[in-house]
């Protein structure tokens, strides 16, 4: 089954054209990966996707709804970790997770994930004190506190430590595996071919390549990681 389904999707932000035709599709219950260089595009096609930033053009279904049309519906089905987010410094760790709970109609514990995140002893901590990665890991919660179909998490893992990273890793398969469809942007290829089922390069605004990681590496001719393979078919889409 068909989760996301984006075809030909532009968007320009004024004379600059951020995406030129995006074209990918990801199916229930995967792990799909977005790549691709800085300004390439990748937090826009997110922002398209969960209803967060209207297209210019092409179409859209996530979960068979156009996002333009059916955005509040939508965003009760789907959780978004976005690159640049903050909250009020004063707001307590736990206050924030109880608040976003309230906007669900059917929300998640907010208490569990709270633990399962391991937030639970900065409960009373205010997002202002928080350091960096304690910030991320209280915004992959908070996506996931509608207990949402899809989630979109845009650059999951940068600023946690190496240990949070692979907990990090576990609980985002623990969610595929339970049927949840994740997309996932990241600039870490090791993170990339550890997690991801299926993975879309993104260069100028448009989807370069798109396969699972090996076949990405088969195709790439360069062999060994996905981080060769990478910049192999970076540098040829440049060319
Ligand atoms: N609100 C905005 N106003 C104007 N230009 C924007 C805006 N948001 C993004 N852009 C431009 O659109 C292009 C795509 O940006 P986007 O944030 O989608 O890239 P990205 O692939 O997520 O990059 P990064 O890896 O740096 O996060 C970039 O050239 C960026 O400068
Ligand atoms: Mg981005």
């Amino acid at each position: 089954m068909t989760v996301i389904e984006l075809n030909g999707l532009t968007k320009s932000y004024r004379a600059h054209q951020a995406l030129a035709g995006v074209t990918l599709s990801v199916g229930r219950g995967e792990i799909f990966g977005i790549l691709g260089p800085n300004g390439a595009g990748k937090t826009t096609v997110v922002e398209c996707a969960s209803g967060l930033r209207r297209p210019d053009g092409g179409t859209l279904r996530v979960l068979g709804l156009d996002p333009r049309e059916r955005r509040r519906e939508l965003l009760q089905r789907v959780g978004v970790q976005l690159q640049e987010a903050a909250l009020p410094d004063a707001l307590k760790v736990g206050e924030a997770l109880r608040m976003y709970a309230s906007l669900y109609d059917r929300p998640a514990d907010w208490r569990a994930l709270m633990a399962e995140w391991g937030l639970d002893g900065k409960r009373r901590t205010r997002f202002g004190a928080l350091s960096g990665g304690w910030k991320q890991r209280l915004f992959i919660a908070l996506a996931l506190v509608g207990d949402p179909e899809v989630v979109f998490l845009d650059e999951l893992t940068t600023g946690l430590d190496p240990s949070a990273r692979r907990t990090t890793w576990g609980l985002i398969r623990d969610m595929r595996d339970r049927g949840v469809t994740v997309v996932l942007v990241t600039h870490f290829m090791d993170e990339a071919e550890a997690l991801c089922d299926r993975i879309a390069v993104i260069d100028r605004g448009r989807v370069a390549h798109e396969g699972t990681p090996g076949e990405l590496v088969a195709r790439s001719g360069a062999g060994g990681t996905l981080e060769d393979a990478y910049f192999a078919l970076i540098e040829r889409n440049a060319s």
